[in-house]
């Protein structure tokens, strides 16, 4: 079965798609404009057509032979996040279940339960966020939402710290590796939770959530 990530040629969707792809898991590129299907890989990935603006019916297709998705998309113009982060994930979501999806891990954002310590600009891209991560739990399949605060493109780290409301900020080298980390830590299952660089690896900070 494959993993299929969503926003895979984003900043961190990249290191994603590497990660799962190095660790020998079948993973499918989302990519969401046509040009980009056919692009080159050496990353051992195939590229598949996605976008979070699809109706429901084209969604399904995509999703064939999927049994895990990554979501790590994020609309570009933070006016579409209703439309893409908000009700386009909830649609994936819902259509994912019925396709056969059993685990989706989602990548949101630190403080969406807390607006009142993000910036003003944030604000509607934090709620579409948290209005998605909470139907995820309704959906039936596993899931896993993992909230980071400000990324940095800094080499990994290799070490965090989960759900200290004061830490500043995270590479996604390491939020990759918390993705992957989480796919193979039954503690995440059916947890949020926010991350952060701090002193912990990252296997013995999840593993912590049980
Ligand atoms: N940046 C931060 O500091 C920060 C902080 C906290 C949480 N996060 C979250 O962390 C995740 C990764 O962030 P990032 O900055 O690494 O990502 P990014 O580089 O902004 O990549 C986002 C990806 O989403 C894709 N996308 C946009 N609209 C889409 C659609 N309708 N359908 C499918 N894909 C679509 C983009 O494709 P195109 O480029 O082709 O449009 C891009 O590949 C996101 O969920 C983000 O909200 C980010």
């Amino acid at each position: 079965m494959t993993t299929l990530v969503i926003g895979a040629l984003g900043a961190t969707g990249r290191l994603v798609v590497e990660a799962l792809a190095a660790a020998g898991s079948s993973v499918a590129a989302g990519v969401h404009h046509p040009r980009q299907v056919n692009a080159s890989s050496d990353r051992g990935s195939e590229h598949r057509l996605f976008d979070l603006t699809w109706e429901a019916e084209e969604m399904e297709k995509a999703f064939s032979g999927v049994d895990t998705v990554v979501n790590a998309a994020a609309a570009r113009d933070i006016s579409q996040a209703a439309r893409v982060d908000r009700d386009g994930v909830i649609t994936a979501m819902s259509t994912a279940q019925r396709a056969g999806v059993t685990r989706w891990i989602q990548i949101s954002m630190a403080g969406v339960d807390r607006p009142e310590v993000l910036p003003g600009f944030l604000l509607s891209a934090a709620e579409a966020k948290r209005e998605a991560d909470e139907r995820l739990a309704t959906t039936g399949m596993e899931w896993t939402v993992i909230r980071p605060p400000w990324l940095t493109d800094a080499p990994a780290g290799g070490r965090v710290v989960l759900n200290d409301a004061g830490a500043g900020s995270l590479s996604r080298a390491d939020l990759a590796g918390v993705v992957t980390a989480s796919l193979q830590e039954p503690a995440t299952i059916n947890r949020t939770f926010e991350v952060a660089s701090g002193p912990l690896p990252i296997n013995v900070a999840l593993a912590q959530l049980l």
